[in-house]
């Protein structure tokens, strides 16, 4: 007889928004594979060599925030992290103290004056229409003092064909099984990311979640030129994490864009 593994009850299975089945396993499935702790040296180097001085930082897209074990921010900084599922924050529990926020970045709740503003990890790809992209950027601005900077990142075209076009992935967890279905369109640059989970129960059969994540896989050029009408200037589009320039088979850019007086 199977264990009952479910946490989930009948009003809850079938389709759910995006993250709000991955939350409780997104540190255990997504992150776990990623080497937080080099993107955090990453973005030290960035706020120390564009916003010394920084004392107050928003954090965008934050998800289960990864990066606050991961020394990213200056140890005297204010952060707010603010991510639009409230699932996510909620996942990020077992770091306390945190000043989480749940908000969309194309509408922040926030009072300006932010001396960086971070969004990372591909968070800017769920924004999908160019409409979309500007009104996070002009948020961004908002919120920022003259003077302050936005660090942003997008995955480049070049790792979605060579990792994602096709991509299907398997594991299981105490309480799941789980499935990964990516697929990557190069006409439309839009990912597609499907997740299932299989919870064994003793009293339910086997029930299933799944969800699916949609994001489009932007051009430098694109960000550049909304940035720009947003009032951003680029001090710098950098080649995954490295301080060489970004160029058209970057795998991954990281922009440094400095709000102007
Ligand atoms: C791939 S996760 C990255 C999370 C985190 N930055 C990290 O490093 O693990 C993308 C995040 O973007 C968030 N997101 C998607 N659309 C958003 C929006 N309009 N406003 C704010 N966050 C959004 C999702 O909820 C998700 O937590």
């Amino acid at each position: 007889m199977p264990q009952d593994r479910s946490p989930l009850r009948d009003a809850s299975l079938g389709k759910a928004a995006a993250y709000t089945a991955l939350a409780p396993y997104y540190d255990r499935i997504l992150a776990a594979g990623y080497d937080y702790s080099a993107l955090g040296r990453y973005v030290a180097g960035l706020i120390s060599a564009y916003a010394p001085a920084a004392r107050s930082i928003l954090e965008l897209g934050a998800g289960s925030c990864p990066l606050a074990g991961h020394l990213a921010y200056p140890s005297h900084a204010r952060v707010v992290y603010s991510d639009l599922s409230p699932a996510m924050l909620a996942a990020s529990s077992q770091q306390p103290g945190l000043r989480r926020v749940a908000a969309d970045a194309t509408a922040l709740p926030f009072r300006p004056g932010f001396d960086v503003c971070v969004m990372l990890m591909d968070a800017l790809n769920y924004l999908l229409e160019a409409d979309a992209v500007s009104a996070c950027l002009g948020e961004a601005f908002a919120a920022l003092r003259p003077g302050g900077i936005f660090i942003v990142n997008i995955a480049g075209d070049a790792l979605c064909r060579e990792l994602l076009s096709d991509l299907a992935q398997e594991g299981s967890l105490a309480e799941c099984d789980y499935a990964i279905r990516a697929q990557y369109d190069p006409a439309s640059r839009l990912l597609r990311t499907g997740f299932t989970f299989r919870f064994c129960s003793a009293t339910e059969g086997d029930p299933v979640l799944r969800e699916t994540h949609t994001q489009r896989i932007h051009t430098a050029a694109t960000i550049r030129e909304l940035a720009g009408r947003t009032g951003f200037e680029i001090a710098a589009a950098f080649d995954g994490q490295s301080h060489n320039p970004a160029g058209e088979a970057s795998r991954e850019i990281h922009f440094v864009l400095v709000r102007k007086a």
